[in-house]
């Protein structure tokens, strides 16, 4: 089983890059932003709730997303190679409920890896995403709040796995096919 987390700032690739480590390694792409903006799209009760937090900025509250992401985990785990999660664990809190939850299937993460990207660099793609990607929260104003939650919220999160001695940082700057390189080698080594 392996069962990655791919984490890094807003714009750091970390929908672009799942989608090449899910083809090659067969696994479950888990993007807890992929499925709150599809709730919205669909105008769901979840989705009204949470499209006020997404358009600013803001990080959806822990209890909320708990729940999503677990359901989705017990539903998804089967009949795959594992999973990759993208945008969770975002919170200290939500590493800890994963912790717990896997302990609970028998499973466990392999890998933390976090891509490294400079914030101009950030700030570019996600401007330039925002002219045709319709995402409510591609705007300068609420890139620059999503940095600022990135930094004090989701770091943290990158402590909590070097303590267990999971987290591995790569380098985000490049083409798409150079992280996926670093990104395939250090999967390589974990199996
Ligand atoms: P989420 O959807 O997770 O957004 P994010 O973390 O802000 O990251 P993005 O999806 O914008 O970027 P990415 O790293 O996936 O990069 P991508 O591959 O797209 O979360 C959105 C919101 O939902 C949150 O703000 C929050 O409100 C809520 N939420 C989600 N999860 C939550 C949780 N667990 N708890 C609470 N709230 C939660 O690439 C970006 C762009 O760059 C693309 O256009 C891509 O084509 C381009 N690109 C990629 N790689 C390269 C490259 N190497 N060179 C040049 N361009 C590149
Ligand atoms: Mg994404």
């Amino acid at each position: 089983m392996l069962n990655i987390i791919i984490s890094g700032a807003p714009g750091s690739g970390k929908g672009t890059q799942s989608d090449l480590i899910v083809e090659k390694y067969t696994l479950k792409h888990l993007s807890t932003g992929d499925l709150l903006r599809k709730e919205m799209a669909e105008k769901s009760e979840l989705g009204q709730m949470v499209e006020s937090y997404i358009s600013r900025g803001e990080l959806v509250p822990d209890n909320m997303i708990i729940d999503i992401l677990l359901k989705h985990i017990e539903n998804q785990a089967e009949d795959s190679n594992g999973i990759i999660l993208d945008g969770f664990p975002r919170t200290v809190a939500q590493a800890e409920a994963l912790e717990i939850m896997l302990k609970k299937l028998d499973k466990e993460i392999s890998v933390l890896i976090d891509v490294k990207v400079d914030e101009n660099e950030l700030i570019k793609r996600l401007i330039m995403r925002g002219q045709t990607s319709g995402r409510c929260d591609d705007k300068l104003e609420t890139i620059k709040k999503r940095l600022d939650v990135y930094h004090t919220l989701t770091e943290p999160v990158n402590e909590f796995y070097k303590n267990s001695g999971k987290y591995i940082s790569i380098d985000g700057m490049g083409t798409i096919a150079e992280i996926f390189d670093r990104i395939s080698q250090t999967i390589d080594s974990k199996r």
